[in-house]
């Protein structure tokens, strides 16, 4: 009996260990997952992710540190553009590895900072804290040849479906394009509305792509139809006028 316990003891203890170090695991979801959810009492209360924001499009950011240069930049000027993703259906969230009475104290700083004369931001998204880095973790945020304890620059796009659709990553020492990441938004949705692509460098008002016709025979199939909506510059490269 005795050596039963011998052995189901550490079995057990073992276990507990896997179990906790493989949630703790960092890993990047990839596209198509679903977003991992989490809850946390943030700057704006208390939030449970995504079941919160049902039917909306999530812009999740991660950033190094709060009180730095580059982060600051970068909050601000979200800032200035929370009114457009909110017009995109798209609700931001920032984290960072940094405790909630730090963001509390960050926001009531950043919101004194005058970006043009006279001129203040009010700060209308979550920033949520993660000390314990298990937000983190589960998003893959810590790059640890960067840092083991501060998320790099991430950007998760999360479909009202939950699905992670696209991400970023950036160095610490480099601030985001955040009308990039407003853009690829756009695209993303116009995609998810019709079956269309946008093709490179594209912006809203330009022509779309439409997926390549599957051989010479049916884009010949395709021509003969004499949409004026579409037009060609090879047979597999075809493209839809904006409206
Ligand atoms: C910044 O936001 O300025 C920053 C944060 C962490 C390391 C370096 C720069």
């Amino acid at each position: 009996m005795k050596n039963i316990y011998f052995t189901i003891i550490p079995l057990i203890f073992l276990s507990l260990v896997i179990t906790s170090h493989a949630q703790q695991e960092n890993r990047i979801p990839m596209l198509g997952e679903s977003a991992p959810s989490f809850s946390a009492k943030t700057t704006h209360g208390n939030i449970n992710f995504p079941s919160d924001y049902l039917g909306k499009w999530k812009v999740l950011f991660s950033h190094p540190a709060d009180f730095t240069p580059v982060c600051s930049t970068e909050i601000l000027d979200l800032a200035e553009m929370q009114d457009d993703f909110k017009k995109l259906n798209a609700q931001i969230l920032v984290l960072s590895t940094d405790g909630l009475n730090s963001h509390l104290e960050w926001i009531r700083s950043l919101e004194g900072i005058q970006k043009a004369e006279g001129k203040t931001v009010g700060i209308d998204f979550p920033l949520v804290p993660d000390v314990g880095l298990k937000i983190s973790s589960k998003y893959g945020m810590i790059h640890s040849n960067m840092s083991t304890t501060r998320t790099v620059r991430g950007v998760f796009i999360i479909s009202p479906e939950n699905q992670i659709v696209a991400m970023f990553f950036y160095p610490a020492t480099t601030g985001r394009n955040l009308e990039e990441i407003k853009r690829t938004l756009i695209a993303l949705q116009e995609s998810d509305r019709r079956d269309v692509l946008t093709p490179s460098n594209w912006h809203p008002g330009d022509d779309f792509l439409i997926p390549s016709p599957a051989s010479k025979e049916e884009a010949e199939k395709l021509a003969r139809r004499n949409n004026p909506e579409l037009y060609s510059k090879e047979w597999y490269l075809w493209y839809e006028k904006s409206k």
